[in-house]
């Protein structure tokens, strides 16, 4: 399992590259050359795809073991873990309608260790804060966090349904499966006295889990069997993240404020207003102990919709793969009347992969397929990607976009996904990146781009942006 070792890497690489954000005026220096190279055999070793290279790159982040030893729960004395109460997230989700409405159940229960920044100092090799602001040390801190969470296996919750402030569920509540090993659970849960009719637009209720201390709150939302599925990815697409670029992708994950992609608020609140029965579905393979601070993101800014992290249960980087096509699965199977529009961004390996395959399974159910190209807007973005297998779905609905506006006045409905004033340049196979771009004479600077690219590719594979 390479839950811990996730972020290892990314904050070894943040503490050792990311330069001061200033109140000073001193200009931030480059990386240094040694932090790529040693990044560049981390990528290689990768991409090599060896699973047993793994765990040497995953190095320095604690592991569940350090964790429990600081926290003191270690030696089989689980006295000190027993004080720490059990808390749970329920994932946002979503249920469909067959007579009654089946409840997706989806998340983990865990125990939080009160582990501070300095805590986590002290226990990743490399890692130091002290170029970092305050506010952006808080930041950090209250992002990295949840990642000490302690998963607990096979717990056994009780649910409790609420709609309009009142009480579904009787007062013992709904008793969940037991979770796996990793605590982790998602099921399907029939639930009566929701209403009963299928509605022509989407409902919300609240959920909870009974039996813990900690916070365990979620919503679900009830979907209408007909209408339009806004199916959205999240880093690069909804906020910025720049994934492609080393150490900004870090930063922006970790110590800065999230920022929206301009326009892209505003568009999805039109269409929240103009398309028939739509419901939104954010999807993103960021580990699921990030889901609050997601969650406390979206629904600030974005309509109310359901989520999907990646697994904990993570042995080989394909599950990031998997774990995709299982989530667009799950969702094609649970609303097989429905109409999807997929969106994404060419920053993402995974994504470009798994639509064009779930369009091709389920070509009646495929309003639109979106694709933002990153690297149309970003110079710094110079991470190849592969269109290929776009070669294989049906022209007219997929569409390369640059901003909000090429989509805003598109006629989804009525089967409208390309907007012709906007030049595709698609060619089926790897775009981009700075073998484009190579000259001789840049030859050694593309290099070190690529270089600093794969170090940007690697942290995204961990931190689970790809
Ligand atoms: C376990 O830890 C608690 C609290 O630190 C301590 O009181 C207790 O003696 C320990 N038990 C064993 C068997 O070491
Ligand atoms: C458990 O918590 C109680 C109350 O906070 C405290 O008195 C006790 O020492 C704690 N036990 C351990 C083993 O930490
Ligand atoms: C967590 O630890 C910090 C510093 O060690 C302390 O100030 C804070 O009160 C603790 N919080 C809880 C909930 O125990
Ligand atoms: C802070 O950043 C400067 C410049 O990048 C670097 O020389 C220094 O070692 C850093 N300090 C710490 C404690 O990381
Ligand atoms: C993180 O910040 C949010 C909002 O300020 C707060 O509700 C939450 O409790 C914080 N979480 C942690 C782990 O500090
Ligand atoms: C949950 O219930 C199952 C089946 O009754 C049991 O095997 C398991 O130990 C329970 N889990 C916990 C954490 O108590
Ligand atoms: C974790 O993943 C492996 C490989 O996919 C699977 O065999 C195993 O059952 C999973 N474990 C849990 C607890 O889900
Ligand atoms: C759970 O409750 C907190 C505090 O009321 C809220 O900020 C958060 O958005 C809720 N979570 C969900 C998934 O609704
Ligand atoms: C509801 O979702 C479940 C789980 O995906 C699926 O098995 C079932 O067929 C769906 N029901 C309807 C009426 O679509
Ligand atoms: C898709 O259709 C457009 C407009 O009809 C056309 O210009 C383009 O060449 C087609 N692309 C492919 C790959 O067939
Ligand atoms: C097409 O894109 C242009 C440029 O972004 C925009 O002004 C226009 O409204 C778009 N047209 C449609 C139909 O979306
Ligand atoms: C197509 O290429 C042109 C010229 O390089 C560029 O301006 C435009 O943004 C590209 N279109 C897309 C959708 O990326």
């Amino acid at each position: 399992m390479l839950r811990c070792p996730i972020v290892a890497l990314s904050l070894a690489v943040l503490a050792a590259a990311s330069p001061a954000p200033a109140p000073a005026p001193t200009p931030a220096p480059a990386p240094a050359p040694q932090a790529l190279s040693s990044a560049v055999s981390i990528f290689s070793s990768v991409t090599g795809a060896a699973a047993s290279a793994l765990p040497t790159i995953l190095g320095s982040w604690p592991s569940l073991s350090d964790i429990e030893k600081k926290v003191g729960v270690s030696d089989g004395n689980d006295s000190k873990l027993q004080n720490i109460s059990a808390s749970a997230l329920l994932i946002p989700s979503y249920a469909n309608y067959s007579g009654d409405w089946n409840l997706r159940f989806y998340g983990l229960a865990y125990k939080l260790p009160n582990v501070s920044t300095s805590d986590l100092d002290s226990l990743i090799d490399g890692l130091s804060t002290n170029n970092l602001t305050s506010t952006q040390q808080q930041l950090l801190q209250n992002r990295t966090q949840d990642l000490a969470s302690i998963p607990i296996p096979k717990a056994n919750l009780t649910a409790l349904v609420l709609a309009n402030g009142s009480a579904v569920t009787n007062s013992s509540g709904i008793q969940l499966a037991t979770a796996d090993d990793v605590g982790e659970f998602d099921q399907f849960v029939t639930v009566s006295g929701l209403g009963g009719n299928d509605s022509s637009t989407v409902q919300v209720v609240q959920t909870g889990i009974l039996n813990v201390a900690g916070p365990g709150n979620g919503t679900i939302i009830l979907v209408p069997s007909q209408g339009i599925s806004i199916v959205s990815d999240i880093d690069d697409v909804m906020r910025i993240t720049k994934v492609y670029v080393p150490n900004e992708g870090l930063k922006n994950s970790f110590v800065q404020p999230y920022v929206n992609v301009p326009g892209i608020p505003e568009l999805y609140a039109n269409w929240s207003k103009s398309l028939p029965g739509v419901a939104f579905h954010y999807d993103t393979t960021t580990p699921v102990e990030l889901t609050r601070t997601y969650v406390d993101y979206l629904f600030s800014n974005y309509p109310l919709g359901s989520l999907e992290m990646r697994p904990i249960n993570l042995t080989d980087p394909s599950q990031i793969l998997d774990a995709r096509q299982n989530s667009l699965l799950k969702l094609f199977q649970t609303f097989p009347q429905r109409k999807f529009v997929l969106i994404g961004d060419t920053s993402s390996s995974t994504l470009l992969s798994a639509y064009p395959q779930i369009a091709q399974q389920f070509p009646n159910n495929i309003a639109c397929i979106f694709i933002r190209n990153t690297s149309s807007t970003d110079s710094d973005d110079k991470i190849p990607y592969d269109t290929k297998p776009f070669q294989n779905v049906k022209n007219g609905t997929y569409f390369f976009y640059r901003t909000a506006e090429d989509l805003a006045k598109l006629d989804i409905v009525n089967g409208q996904c390309v907007n012709s004033t906007i030049p595709q340049n698609i060619t089926f196979g790897e775009q981009g990146g700075v073998l484009d771009s190579g000259s001789n004479g840049a030859a050694s600077l593309g290099h070190i781009q690529y270089a600093a690219a794969g170090v940007g590719l690697v942290v995204s594979l961990f931190l689970g942006f790809i």
